[in-house]
């Protein structure tokens, strides 16, 4: 498919992960990606590989989501270059867990700045470029524990909160052609996944219904999908990316 011909894409975090999963995936449909991630060599490395191989311009940039003139800078110098942006994915995040009663100040700010406020100072930066070709598309990345997860304050606001700034964006920017949603992946394999000892990780696939992860390309399938044209009438969705898990019963 080429369903990205022609297309610009903004990765943010797209050094690894879910982000390069994304990343290659638009490259490989034709899109020319401009990664922007706080890890510069493995953004580079990625680029590059993906330009060689699929031929579109593929670009890495040192950006903190959290500066907003970072985040300015990048933006208008690939619009300059590229002369357009197709789409945005907000998919940069971390995360620092605790009970409330031990989460300070520093690991609020940090998660919060990241998830949230990063993807609204991305959205801004982009609006003004879609509105102009009255095209657009924005996918930001919740977690399937927005609802609420014990030990994950900070997680659980930023990720709630992206839900409904994906809302806001929909109704300020519909009429201009741009979209905007979010993806809330369940278990993903990714290395934190991985990273976790095998008991937890055992106990937590157990609750999932399908009984399985998902792969960072079950990701990169739905935001193909929704940062595509084809997906121009669906737009302030969560869409759950989780095996069922995000419904809550406990099937047994
Ligand atoms: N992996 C999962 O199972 C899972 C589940 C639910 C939600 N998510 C969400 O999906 C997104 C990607 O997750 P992942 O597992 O690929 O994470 P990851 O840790 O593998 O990758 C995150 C990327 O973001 C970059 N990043 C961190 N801080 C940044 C900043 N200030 N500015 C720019 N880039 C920054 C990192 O360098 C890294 O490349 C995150 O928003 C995460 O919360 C992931």
């Amino acid at each position: 498919m080429n369903r990205y011909h022609d297309h610009v894409v903004l990765v943010t975090g797209g050094a690894q992960g879910l982000g390069a999963a994304m990343a290659t995936r638009f490259a490989s449909e034709g899109a020319s990606v401009a990664i922007g991630d706080v890890t510069l060599d493995a953004a580079t490395a990625l680029a590059g590989d993906l330009q060689q191989r699929y031929g579109q311009v593929c670009t890495a940039h040192r950006v903190d989501v959290t500066d907003s003139a970072e985040v300015d800078q990048w933006v208008d110098t690939v619009a300059e270059d590229r002369g357009r942006i197709d789409a945005l994915v907000n998919n940069a995040g971390i995360i620092r867990d605790n009970k409330i009663d031990d989460i300070d100040d520093a690991d609020w700010h940090a998660v919060v700045d990241v998830s949230l406020t990063g993807s609204f100072y991305c959205t801004r930066a982009v609006l003004p470029h879609m509105r102009e070709r009255q095209y657009g598309r924005i996918v930001s990345f919740s977690s399937m524990s927005w609802r609420g997860n014990y030990g994950q304050a900070n997680y659980v606001a930023a990720k709630a909160g992206i839900v409904g700034l994906t809302r806001t964006i929909t109704l300020e920017t519909a009429r201009h052609g741009i979209t905007a949603n979010a993806i809330a992946p369940g278990l993903i394999e990714t290395p934190m996944l991985a990273s976790m000892n095998a008991p937890a990780r055992d106990k937590l696939i157990s609750k999932v219904p399908q009984r399985k992860t998902g792969n960072p390309e079950d990701i990169a399938e739905a935001a193909a999908y929704l940062c595509s044209p084809a997906a121009g009438y669906v737009s302030g969705i969560v869409l759950d990316v989780d095996g069922g898990l995000g419904i809550g019963s406990s099937i047994r």
